[in-house]
């Protein structure tokens, strides 16, 4: 089951005259070491992507930092959907989840990833997903 606590609050320090600075730090609002960061950009419009999961123990945190990002994630058994459009908050995203993202235009989404990048650990087949995801939860 997905948890229910997978929304994450960064701190907003700063005021409407000076603008804002939110933080991610490792042990306090990162639960895992960061080993890489990447970011999405210049979708178009309703623009569809993700559509994968990680066999792997890939730890990551989605934040928008502008715009809107529609983010359905799923563990092969239940399915939560949210809506990030604040630059406050990060969507924890486990290993072995399933992610589909939908991108307003201008929206860019900031992403802390525990590992390096490596394509075999993507699971893009979703009949593959929902066998190892059920395997897994077999032990
Ligand atoms: P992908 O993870 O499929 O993007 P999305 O989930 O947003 O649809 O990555 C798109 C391309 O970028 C793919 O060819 C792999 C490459 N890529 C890297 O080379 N390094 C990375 O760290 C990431 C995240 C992607």
């Amino acid at each position: 089951m997905l948890s229910d606590n997978l929304i994450i609050q960064f701190p907003k320090i700063g005021s409407e005259q000076q603008g804002y600075i939110s933080i991610a730090e490792v042990g306090k609002t990162c639960p895992f070491e960061i080993q890489r960061t990447y970011w999405i950009y210049d979708c178009p419009e309703f623009m569809k992507r993700g559509g994968h999961a990680h066999r792997h123990n890939l730890h990551q945190i989605l934040i928008c930092v502008a715009g809107q990002v529609e983010v359905a994630l799923f563990d092969g058994v239940e399915k939560k959907a949210f809506t990030l459009d604040n630059p406050t908050m990060g969507l924890y995203q486990p290993p072995l989840v399933w992610g589909d993202l939908i991108y307003q235009q201008n929206s860019v989404l900031l992403v802390l990833a525990s590992k390096l990048y490596a394509a075999e650990d993507y699971i893009r087949d979703y009949q593959e997903f929902l066998q190892i995801a059920h395997s897994a939860r077999e032990g």
